[in-house]
């Protein structure tokens, strides 16, 4: 994996800013220019450095109490990776901690990718600036108000991981940490309740005070703490809701609960910048199966799910069965890539009509078969029923994700939650017309991030709780801010 370094650039970096500039733009500023800019006090310079290699930077002027983006190139061969997006995170963060009311930009007007990108992360275009360029093109006029800028703290722990992140605006994560409990729960096979109420109260000051450094933030710079209050195991979502609410209380700012469930769907806005509502989500995690309808950041309809297990948790009773261990999904997307889908499993519910899903019979299906050539010694060819169970679950998932874009019409396809890592789902969860996105690997998990980002488009609705939160373990997608 590559890993990125974002610093201050210094004098001896300038030679490779200019190969950065010479290498993206026509007009390349000069060695001198640059050299000029970095010798007062009113610029900055900062590098992305990608495993070693400097692949881009950014440059800002500040000007009175704005920030002025001077210029700002990524390398071609390292974009689309994030490194942009990285790198106008820690501009977004400088901005908040200088206190300033916005930072602004002119890129070329017939720079559509480059103004799609700043909208992305939250500029605005306010004009035009004619004949700016050399060749008299018009500039576009591009500004970020600092005040809609809220850096989120977030906290999860519906199940077994404790997590913390914390988010600049919607989608700028300047930290997630996830302390994942599955070396306790993996001597008994699946998450014990208890035990995972017990290690959330002993690990999240740490995870928290863990978050804020690598964040590079004190708890002075939050403006929100969102944490999630359903669904999931009360105890552990209990343990997560009473620290939200000490913290919002006792740094005097506010408070906002989180679904879950619509907290997957959000990951995949810290992945992909550029998605936007209408859209349809499919979160296959441990706990829910279910096709939910994205009408707005805040508003979603659940048109499908599943009637008993989810899918995930097949994953893991087939895994525990074959004494695979636990969690199962990747241990059995892995065998399964070894094995044929020769031993024909049922697909329940593919042709009932609508879109909600069984996964129970599939399993037993499964286990069945395991039994039985246990009780007649025979030898069990384990990728094979890897490979045939995750055929059935593929065929499933993909029939009632056609059906449902066709019923709405939508022509995004956004699935997230632990089973969305799995390659040959998402493999097979491409339709002819339909884009369609999973969160990157560390976010398809439970995590704080998507939390932070769900409460985010919550919170500039102009919804938030107040110190009643409560956990609620059977909250549904969509009801969070209908109950209250
Ligand atoms: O979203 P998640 O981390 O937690 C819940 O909210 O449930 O999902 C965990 C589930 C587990 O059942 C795990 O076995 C499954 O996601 N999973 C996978 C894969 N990675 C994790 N299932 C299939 N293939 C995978 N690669
Ligand atoms: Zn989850």
């Amino acid at each position: 994996m590559q890993r990125l370094r974002i610093y201050n650039a210094e004098h001896k970096h300038i030679p490779r800013i200019c190969e950065i500039e010479n290498a993206v733009f026509d007009d390349a500023w000069s060695h001198q220019s640059f050299a000029e800019l970095m010798s007062g006090d009113k610029c900055h310079f900062y590098l992305a450095e990608v495993d070693g290699v400097i692949a881009g930077y950014v440059g800002i002027m500040v000007v009175l109490d704005e920030f002025h983006l001077l210029n700002f190139a990524v390398l071609p061969e390292y974009q689309s990776q994030g490194i942009g997006g990285e790198l106008m995170t820690e501009i977004l963060l400088l901005a908040k901690k200088a206190d300033v009311q916005g930072i602004t930009l002119e890129c070329r007007a017939s720079n559509h990718r480059a103004i799609s990108f700043y909208e992305s992360i939250g500029f605005d275009l306010v004009g035009h600036r004619k004949g700016y360029y050399e060749n008299k093109e018009d500039a576009a006029i591009m500004w970020h108000r600092m005040d809609s800028i809220t850096i989120t703290l977030a906290i999860e722990t519906s199940c077994d991981e404790t997590a913390v992140s914390v988010l600049i605006g919607g989608r700028n994560m300047l930290s997630n940490v996830v302390y994942s409990q599955v070396d306790l729960h993996k001597i008994y096979g699946g998450v014990v309740p208890e035990i995972a109420s017990r290690n959330h109260l002993d690990t999240i000051a740490e995870a928290v005070d863990l978050a804020l450094e690598q964040a590079g933030v004190g708890l002075e710079n939050l403006d929100l703490i969102a944490v999630t209050n359903g669904p999931g195991l009360v105890g552990a979502l209990l343990v997560g809701v009473a620290y939200a609410k000490a913290l919002s209380y006792s740094l005097g700012i506010d408070l906002i609960g989180v679904n879950h469930i619509e907290g997957h769907i959000a990951s995949n806005y810290i992945s992909h910048l550029k998605l936007k509502p209408p859209f349809l989500a499919l979160v296959v995690s441990g706990g829910h199966t279910q096709l939910i309808e994205v009408r707005t950041y805040t508003e979603m309809k659940i048109i499908g799910e599943s009637g008993d297990d989810a899918v995930g948790e097949a994953y893991d009773k087939v895994a525990r069965t074959l004494g695979l261990g636990y969690p199962g999904g990747p241990l059995v997307e892995e065998l399964a890539a070894e094995g044929m889908d020769c031993l024909d499993f049922p697909r329940p519910m593919l042709h009932s009509g609508d879109l909600n899903f069984s996964f129970s019979g599939l399993k037993s299906a499964v286990l069945n078969h395991i039994n039985s050539c246990n009780m007649k010694g025979e030898d069990l060819n384990i990728p094979d029923i890897c490979a045939s169970f995750q055929a059935a679950v593929v065929d499933i998932l993909r029939a009632k994700c056609k059906s449902a874009l066709e019923s709405t019409g939508l022509s995004i396809l956004a699935i997230s939650g632990g089973v969305s890592a799995n390659k040959a789902v998402l493999g097979a969860l491409q339709f002819e017309g339909v884009r369609t996105y999973a969160p990157s690997a560390s976010l398809c998990g439970d995590n704080a991030g998507m939390i932070a980002s769900a409460g985010y488009y919550h919170y500039i609705s102009g919804q938030k709780s107040d110190l009643k939160l409560n956990a609620d373990p059977s909250l549904r997608a969509g009801e969070t801010y209908l109950k209250s």
